[in-house]
C-alpha cells in the first residue's frame, strides 16, 4: 500500500495531476523554455507568453497537428503545427523553396512533442529582435513575426488578466 502511494506521488507530475487547461499548460512550457534560454533579448517574458498563447488560440486552437494556409503576396504558405510555422520560412516540406530557418522537416512540427516547435519559434523571434532590419530575408521572416506577435485580437490584452486563471 505504501509502495503504491509513493508510486502515485512520483508518477504524477504537476501537469498531469492538476489537469491544467491547454492555455495554462502552454504558458508554463513557454515560460520554462524562455527561462532556460536565460535570454533578455525577448523582453518581458509574460507579455511574449501571452501574445503567443493568444495567437495559438486564434490560429491552431492548441491543435499540435494543425495544418493551415495563408496567402502571402503571390505565394501560398502552408502553416504547420501548434504555432502555424511557415513552409516558406521556418521548415522544409522537401519541395517548396524555403529559408528553412530551423533546419526542420515541416512534418516534425506536427507531432505531439512541442518542445522542438517552441525552440524553433523562440530562436526565430530572438533572431529578428536582435538583428532587427538587418535580419536576412527580412520580408519573409518579418511576416512570420508579425503574424505571431501582432494579431489584432491579441494586442490590447493585459497578460495578467489573460492568464488570471493559470495561477
Ligand atoms: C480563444 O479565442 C476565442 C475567440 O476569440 C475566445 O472567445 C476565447 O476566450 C479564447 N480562449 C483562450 C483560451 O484564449
Ligand atoms: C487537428 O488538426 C488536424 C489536421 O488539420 C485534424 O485532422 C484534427 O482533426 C484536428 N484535431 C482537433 C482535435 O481538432
Amino acid at each position: 500500500m505504501k509502495e503504491l502511494l509513493v508510486f502515485l506521488l512520483v508518477g504524477c507530475g504537476l501537469a498531469q495531476c492538476t489537469k491544467l487547461s491547454p492555455k495554462c499548460q502552454l504558458k508554463e512550457q513557454l515560460g520554462e523554455a524562455i527561462d532556460k534560454l536565460g535570454n533578455k533579448d525577448l523582453g518581458d517574458s509574460l507579455d511574449i507568453q501571452a501574445k503567443i498563447v493568444c495567437y495559438v488560440n486564434l490560429t491552431s486552437g492548441f491543435n499540435t497537428s494543425a495544418v493551415g494556409e495563408k496567402k502571402v503576396g503571390s505565394s501560398t504558405w502552408k502553416l504547420y503545427g501548434i504555432f502555424q510555422l511557415s513552409d516558406h520560412v521556418i521548415c522544409s516540406d522537401g519541395e517548396t523553396p524555403s529559408l528553412n530557418k530551423c533546419s526542420k522537416s515541416c512534418t516534425d512540427l506536427l507531432d505531439s512533442d512541442i518542445s522542438d516547435d517552441i525552440d524553433c519559434l523562440l530562436e526565430t523571434l530572438i533572431d529578428l529582435i536582435k538583428l532587427g532590419f538587418l535580419v536576412p530575408h527580412l520580408e519573409e521572416v518579418g511576416m512570420m513575426y508579425k503574424m505571431i506577435l501582432f494579431q489584432r485580437e491579441c494586442i490590447e490584452m493585459k497578460p495578467s488578466d489573460f492568464f488570471s486563471e493559470c495561477g
